[in-house]
């Protein structure tokens, strides 16, 4: 492999090296799928694998899978005809050609949710109903999401912020539609349950997703952390107010949890949002609008907004939330990364670079290790192409060489 490339992003997650694509049968490829389901017992699990085993419908997979493990198809009697209806889709909501808030992601915080309801101190806390219910909202949670934010959808006047008068108006339309999958008494999967079950549930889901307007997130948290942190009286069994919190902030913490995975999953994750990002920027500029400051090509600086996002959302939440699930593996890792991403906009670490049709350009340098590099720093190159980070391939430099041809 030549010193350094460039390729084109987006990188897509590549299957281990000994099960090229033109070897792969029906039947190694369920294998395949099996085998990646049942690794998402760990936190070190790659979505991407099973989104490209599964000819990118992960979601209903993951979900189905969860469900069958939970045993939920006895215990709440649930068709399996009709909840594969409901899964097909609810992930036919999901945009494909939407960078980052396509099924993917609801997999991605599918799988979180469930990674943290089965830590040892959450067994014999959460009934099975409330992990039926974070199980759907985590699925729904970004349903038929646009690809712009609630920002842009109000200041565009668009007719889903005139339906919920500017008021979290993603997360409701989310929820909403969701919802309307579920009433269609083909996929309606909850038919078995008793009222006062559905309820809950229905209350549950409709709490948690909207739960992920970061609108919200400091009151939220606040509320949370001021009982973990402040008066140490938070209490699951206790306070019916502080079940709820918990919910909240358990798929509040999924949903950005990309900053906690490993090293070439968060990288993979930030180029796809970033694509998001400046798409949205592009439309604002295109309008005639002020450029949202994250999304804006001209003057983006990805480490350190991810630095930003990390410590301002993400770690004063972590914190709090490990304490009470025991996951201190999601703040180690997310140290890791800030500790990585400190180095790129010291410009320790070589840059990543904006394409001019917009897309990312990885910036392949194979003599460059990520992790206790001795390599001497190296300056930034480009004057055409703008400075981005992200550096998903530096991270597996051997894996990079061994499978970039069945991929690109
Ligand atoms: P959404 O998934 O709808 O809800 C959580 C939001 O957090 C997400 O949209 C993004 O807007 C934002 N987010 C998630 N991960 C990151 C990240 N790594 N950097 C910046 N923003 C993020
Ligand atoms: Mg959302
Ligand atoms: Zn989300």
């Amino acid at each position: 492999m030549p010193e350094e490339e460039e390729i084109e992003a987006p990188v897509t997650h590549r299957l281990e090296p000994q099960i090229s694509s033109t070897h792969r049968t029906v039947s190694s490829d369920h294998a395949l799928r099996e085998h990646i389901l049942s690794q998402s017992k760990l936190w070190e699990w790659d979505v991407f694998k099973l989104e490209e085993v599964s000819g990118r419908k992960p979601l209903m997979h993951l979900a189905y899978y969860l469900i069958q493990r939970k045993n939920f198809f006895q215990i709440f009697q649930i068709p399996s005809g009709t909840l594969k209806n409901f899964l097909i889709a609810i992930e036919a909501g999901y945009q494909m050609d939407v960078p980052y808030h396509n099924s993917t992601h609801a997999t991605d915080v599918l799988q979180a949710v469930s990674y943290f309801l089965e830590k040892e101190k959450m067994q014999g806390q959460i009934t099975d109903l409330e992990i039926l219910a974070s199980y759907i909202a985590a699925a729904v949670h970004d349903h038929k999401h646009p690809g712009v934010n609630n920002q842009f959808l109000v200041a565009t006047r668009n007719e889903r912020a005139m339906l919920y008068n500017d008021r979290s108006v993603l997360e409701n339309y989310h929820v909403s539609t969701a919802w309307q999958v579920m009433m269609q008494p083909e996929n309606n999967f909850l038919v078995n349950l008793p009222e006062e079950d559905y309820r809950l549930l229905r209350n549950q889901v409709i709490s948690m997703v909207l739960a992920t307007d970061l609108a919200g997130h400091f009151s939220t948290l606040s509320a949370f952390n001021n009982k973990v942190l402040g008066t140490n009286t938070f209490d699951i069994n206790q306070s019916p107010e502080d079940r709820a919190i918990f919910f909240r902030i358990l798929i509040k913490c999924a949903d950005v949890s990309n900053p906690a995975r490993s090293w070439l999953v968060y990288t993979s994750w930030i180029e796809r949002l970033i694509q998001e990002f400046l798409n949205q920027g592009d439309e604002e500029r295109k309008r005639g609008l002020p450029v949202s400051p994250l999304m804006d090509r001209s003057s983006i600086n990805i480490p350190a907004g991810q630095i930003g996002f990390i410590d301002v959302v993400c770690a004063p939440m972590y914190e709090s939330f490990t304490m009470v699930v025991g996951a201190p593996e999601m703040v180690t890792s997310m140290k890791k990364n800030r500790a990585i991403l400190m180095r790129m906009r010291d410009n320790e670490i070589p840059p990543l670079r904006l394409g001019e049709n917009g897309r990312v350009i990885q910036r392949v340098r194979s003599t460059i290790r990520i992790a206790g590099s001795t390599t001497p720093p190296v300056q930034p190159t480009s004057s055409s192409l703008l400075q981005v980070s992200a550096i998903s391939v530096l991270a597996r430099p051997a894996e990079d060489s061994a499978s970039k041809g069945s991929t690109e």
